[in-house]
């Protein structure tokens, strides 16, 4: 029989979705509509056809015990951090996890990529994606809902009676290698480092897990999978949640460098571009070119302040936030509405410049010389590759505020900053 690539790839794709809306029927089963609090917004999402909000299975009982559902001031705080990988989102995510009252998560999208989509993990296929973001915006939604059952139905293999030791990067999350989720370690304890938390907590019982959640008053996830805000759009527009956003971009010339440190396997062509300096032909250059048309497509929107985005839209940079992290990490917290806590602040001058102690763990790049650090690419690039970058990336660069070096003296020149002063103001 014949086979060609066409038929293989619709294969392919029908089995995902048909994946997709399996996992969906499974985990939704008991449908219960809210009540829009706010009619007016009813179907506003246009462009995309949302499902409607669907009620996760734990619990059960009516819309009253949602507290997270009225629209007030008190009301949960939907923290949305959305970054790329390799753009410091690490060290954003841990400036939200360190606070007392945010619980918070470390990817969970992880979990929807490789079940739907193990295979085509670097697939841009239209199809694919649009598979992937309507599971990501559902699994979102069900997660700062607190319903972290939902996301069982993505973690292989499947949970039982509610545990797992498969969550993806659990000991990133403080609330999840804490009491009462697990018993090794205290409030005291602040510094847990996320590998003891693997190793010395139990299974990971997602009714505690759950519940963690409902006591801590806001919910941060982090995110490197959702390509651009406006992919977000039905969430952030969804009345039910109160979602802000921060997104985080760095310069593409440092994203790639930092990769190709990074993703050894994946990003083997660039070194080997880097290293003999010719270019291979058979490089896969949507690797670079993805992430300038991805942050040029956000940036773009979000700095035209679009309405739906009002009050709930935050560009930050990397570099900036590197040179001046207390400061910035205020500005942060001002924009999200909460009091910035004295965790977060031990914690910024525990792991970053300021701090004098030696016995520091410098787990995060932001730490050692952070401003410098955040241009240290200069130094492992070829001016090749770096004239290349900005020849795909020019409109980002200009518009983040990234200066173009003409020279291999300009770039290695490292007491000229290529970061321009730039004010980001939130679009309040
Ligand atoms: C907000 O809602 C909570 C729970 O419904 C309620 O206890 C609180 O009094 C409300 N606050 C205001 C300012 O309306
Ligand atoms: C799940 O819980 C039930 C009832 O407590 C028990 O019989 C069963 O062995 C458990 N399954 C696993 C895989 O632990
Ligand atoms: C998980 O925690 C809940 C709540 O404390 C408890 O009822 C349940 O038995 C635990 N599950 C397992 C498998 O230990
Ligand atoms: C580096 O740049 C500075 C500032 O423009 C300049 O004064 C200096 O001469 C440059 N150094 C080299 C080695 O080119």
């Amino acid at each position: 029989m014949q086979c060609s690539w066409k038929a293989v790839i619709l294969l392919a794709l029908a089995s995902i979705a048909i994946q997709y809306t399996a996992i969906r029927t499974l985990t939704s089963k008991p449908f219960q509509l809210c009540p829009l609090p706010s009619p007016q917004n009813c179907g506003l999402g246009g462009q995309e056809t949302e499902p409607p909000f669907e009620r996760g299975t734990a619990g059960g009982g009516g819309c009253d015990d949602y507290p997270y559902f009225s629209i007030n001031a008190t009301r949960k705080t939907h923290i949305l951090v959305l970054a790329t990988t390799r753009s410091g989102s690490s060290f954003v995510g841990q400036l939200l996890n360190q606070h007392q009252e945010v619980f918070y998560l470390f990817e969970p999208l992880y979990h929807v990529q490789t079940t739907l989509i193990p295979r085509l993990s670097h697939s841009r296929n239209a199809a694919d994606r649009r598979v992937m973001l309507g599971a990501s915006r559902d699994l979102l939604r069900s997660l700062y809902g607190c319903d972290l059952y939902f996301l069982e139905s993505y973690i292989k293999p499947a949970p039982t009676n509610h545990t797992t030791d498969k969550l993806f990067r659990r000991g990133a999350s403080r609330a999840l290698c804490q009491q009462p989720v697990c018993d090794a370690f205290g409030p005291a304890d602040v510094n847990v480092e996320e590998g003891d938390c693997v190793k010395k907590c139990a299974t990971l019982n997602m009714t505690l897990a759950t519940e963690a959640c409902r006591e801590k008053r806001h919910v941060a996830i982090k995110i490197v999978r959702v390509p651009e805000i406006g992919d977000l759009r039905a969430l952030v527009e969804d009345p039910r949640l109160n979602i802000k956003v921060i997104q985080l971009v760095r310069d593409p010339r440092g994203i790639l460098s930092s990769r190709i440190e990074t993703f050894r396997d994946t990003y083997r062509l660039w070194r080997i571009w880097r290293a003999t300096g010719r270019r291979p032909y058979n490089l896969d250059l949507s690797q670079l070119t993805v992430v300038c048309q991805d942050f040029l497509s956000s940036v773009s929107t979000g700095l035209t302040h679009p309405y739906w985005l009002k009050g709930k839209y935050m560009l930050v940079r990397y570099e900036d936030l590197a040179k001046n992290p207390l400061l910035k990490t205020k500005e942060i917290y001002d924009f999200l509405g909460l009091p910035m806590d004295k965790n977060v602040e031990d914690w910024i001058h525990a792991n970053t410049r300021g701090s004098n102690e030696p016995s520091a763990k410098h787990k995060f790049g932001t730490v050692r010389d952070s401003a410098a650090n955040a241009e240290s690419w200069r130094l492992k690039l070829s001016f090749d590759m770096v004239e290349y970058t900005q020849t795909v990336c020019q409109k980002v660069l200009h518009q983040l505020g990234y200066k173009a070096v003409k020279s291999v003296e300009e770039l290695k020149n490292m007491s000229l900053s290529l970061v321009q002063d730039k004010t980001f103001v939130p679009f309040l």
